[in-house]
């Protein structure tokens, strides 16, 4: 959690091999991401990535899209057709295979995405503001489905966002990172039960945290001044 420009994308870019870091390395489950300026592509198939567009590919159907990482690893048509199922009943989407992109919502196109980055069975999952372009309704539902997926799936998600609310709703702990250069400031333990509802933002715990945050941003301008 960060404000605009802190680092926040690029960080999670660094993480998901697409920018080599200038400084300091990447480790994810204990194996070095980068060799100098190359990825390595085991770690890589460890991961998935999903990012606030949703980048499907207009000309294919859902089931299409979501079966992609399979077919270019090599995975057998009769395989990738009953793990495309099992994923999109996972994200709810098993009535929209055979539906394009265009015809979906915004938040169920998401959906798709969320389905093809989980489709290797990653153990790291990483999420810039996945659901920034989302009403505030349809974020909130998204925001308990991503819970329960990460809950099913078991997968470590790195979740990017500038909103304190749904970093502390969603997180295990916060990270807080402040710009120029990019430095964490803070990282704050949310010890609140799962699964958590939206009732959770009536809880006095999740206001405390909450307000400390705040207070935390609050600290950079004092900073800036
Ligand atoms: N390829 C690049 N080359 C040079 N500077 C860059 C590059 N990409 C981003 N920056 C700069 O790095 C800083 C951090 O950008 P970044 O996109 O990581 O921020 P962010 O925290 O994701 O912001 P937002 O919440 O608006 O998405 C910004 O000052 C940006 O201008
Ligand atoms: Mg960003």
């Amino acid at each position: 959690m960060g404000r605009s420009g802190c680092g926040k994308t690029t960080l999670l870019r660094i993480m998901a091999g697409l920018v080599p870091p200038t400084a300091g390395h990447v480790e994810i489950g204990g194996r070095a991401l980068w060799h100098q300026e190359t990825v390595d592509s085991s770690v890589i198939r460890r991961l998935g990535v999903v990012f606030q567009d949703s980048n499907l590919f207009p000309w294919y159907n859902i089931e299409d899209n979501i079966a992609l990482p399979l077919r270019l690893r090599g995975v057998k048509k009769k395989e990738r057709r009953d793990r495309v199922r099992e994923l999109a009943e996972l994200v709810g989407l098993e009535n929209f295979l055979p539906n394009y992109p265009r015809e979906l919502s915004g938040g169920m196109r998401q959906r798709v995405a969320i389905a093809r980055a989980l489709s290797d069975n990653p153990e790291l999952l990483l999420m810039d503001e996945p659901f920034g372009a989302l009403d505030a309704l349809t974020r909130e539902k998204m925001n308990m489905e991503i819970q329960r997926i990460a809950l099913a799936t078991r997968a470590t998600v790195v979740f990017v966002t500038h909103d304190i609310d749904e970093a502390v709703a969603l997180g295990d702990r916060v990270v807080h990172l402040t710009p120029r250069p990019g430095r964490i400031k803070d990282v704050v333990d949310v010890p609140l039960a799962r699964p958590r509802g939206l009732e959770i933002k009536k809880d006095a715990a999740f206001h405390g945290l909450v307000g400390n945050l705040h207070t935390s941003l609050n600290e950079e301008d004092d900073h800036e001044s």
